[in-house]
C-alpha cells in the first residue's frame, strides 16, 4: 500500500492508497477485521462537495469507507469528453483525507481493462431502466457503467455502496442491477448538492464559461417551477414537460436535450402524475452537457400544500 501524500492544512495528512487488485483485497481485509462494515463510494474523481456528502453518508451506514477514482473509458462515447475529463488526483486525495475516507482505490486502466480490445471483453448488460433518455442518447454508456460498477463491487466487496441522486437514471440502473443479479450490497442514495443559486454540483461545471455558468441556473429554476405546478395539483405529464421546455427555452444560451417525467423506479415515461416520479433533464451549454433532476412524491407534496402534514413531516426532503 502507498500513502498518497496530500497537500493539506494538517501536516501529517496522508491517505492510504492502493492501485492494484491484490493490494486492494489485502487492505479491505484489514479494514474489515473485527467485523467492520465497508461502505463504498465509486467516483471518477474531480471531487466536489457533492462527492464528499456521499462519503459522509457512507460513514453513516458503515464503519470504514473506501472510495475509488477511475475515469472509466467504456462509459464514454467516441465523441464525448473522455480525454478532457478533469483529472485531479492530488486535490481529490486531500479532500478525501479530510472527509473521513479510510482507503482510496486508484486503479490504473490496465487493472480494470487488461485487454484493451473492448469487443473481446465480458460485460454486464443493464436492464430496462437503462433504455431511454441517457441510455438512448449515449449508446453503451450504461453498459460501461454497469460493467465497471460490477467489477468494483467484486473487488471492494462492500456491504453498502453510495450513489448520488444527481445521476438519477444511473441510480435506477444500479438498483435494478443489484436487484436482478442478487448482488450482496445495499445501495444508499445521496441527495444532490447545489450551489446557492440552485445549480447542481457536477465535475463538468468547471467546463462552463462565466456566462454559461450563469445561464445554467435555468435548469434548477425549471425544475422548481415544475415542482410547484405538481404541488398545486397538476397531474398531466405532458403539461409538466411543456412547462420545463418553455422555461428552459427562455434562456437562449441553453439548448435542451430532453425533459421528461418518468416513474421513479422503472424510469419509464408516465402520462399521469400520481405516484413517485423523477423529472430528469439534460441540456447543452456550448459544448458542455449537464444533467439534473428532481425526484418528487406528488402525494406528499400535495398534502404539504394543503397543510395536511405535521411540521416534522414537511421537513422530509422530497426533491433531489
Ligand atoms: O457516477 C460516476 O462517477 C460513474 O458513473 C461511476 C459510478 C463511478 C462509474 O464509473
Amino acid at each position: 500500500m502507498v500513502e498518497f501524500e496530500v497537500e493539506s492544512d494538517a501536516p501529517t495528512a496522508s491517505l492510504p492508497t492502493v492501485v492494484d487488485a491484490a493490494a486492494l483485497r489485502q487492505a479491505v481485509a484489514e479494514l474489515r477485521r473485527g467485523g467492520q462494515r465497508i461502505g463504498f463510494v465509486p467516483t471518477m474523481g474531480a471531487l466536489h462537495a457533492g462527492h464528499l456528502s456521499l462519503v459522509e453518508l457512507a460513514r453513516q451506514h458503515a464503519d470504514r469507507v473506501v472510495v475509488s477514482i477511475f475515469v472509466n473509458p467504456t462509459q464514454f462515447g467516441p465523441d464525448e469528453d473522455l480525454d478532457r475529463y478533469p483529472r485531479t488526483p492530488e486535490a481529490d486525495a486531500a479532500l478525501l483525507a479530510g472527509a473521513g475516507c479510510d482507503l482510496l482505490f486508484l486503479p490504473a486502466p490496465e487493472v480494470l481493462y487488461p485487454n484493451p480490445e473492448v469487443a473481446d471483453r465480458a460485460a454486464v448488460e443493464p436492464g430496462s431502466a437503462a433504455r431511454g433518455l441517457e441510455g438512448a442518447r449515449r449508446p453503451g454508456h450504461f453498459r460501461g457503467v454497469a460493467t465497471v460498477v460490477c467489477q468494483l463491487f467484486h473487488l471492494v466487496t462492500p456491504e453498502v455502496a453510495v450513489f448520488g441522486r444527481k445521476d438519477a437514471q444511473q441510480l435506477a440502473v444500479i438498483e435494478q442491477l443489484v436487484r436482478d443479479l442478487h448482488l450482496p450490497v445495499e445501495i444508499v442514495a445521496g441527495e444532490t448538492v447545489r450551489e446557492a443559486d440552485g445549480l447542481a454540483l457536477s465535475s463538468r461545471n468547471r467546463y462552463l464559461a462565466p456566462s454559461e455558468r450563469q445561464a445554467a441556473t435555468v435548469l434548477s429554476r425549471a425544475l422548481v417551477a415544475a415542482r410547484r405546478a405538481i404541488r398545486d395539483g397538476e397531474t398531466s405529464a405532458a403539461r409538466v414537460r411543456r412547462l420545463l421546455e418553455r422555461t428552459i427555452a427562455a434562456e437562449p444560451r441553453v439548448r435542451l436535450d430532453y425533459a421528461e417525467v418518468v416513474d421513479a423506479d422503472s424510469f419509464s415515461p408516465v402520462d399521469e402524475i400520481h405516484d413517485r416520479v423523477v423529472l430528469p433533464l439534460a441540456a447543452f451549454l456550448g459544448e458542455t452537457r449537464l444533467i439534473d433532476n428532481f425526484a418528487l412524491d406528488p402525494q406528499a407534496l400535495r398534502a404539504e400544500a394543503s397543510g395536511a402534514l405535521s411540521p416534522t413531516e414537511k421537513e422530509i426532503p422530497c426533491s433531489a
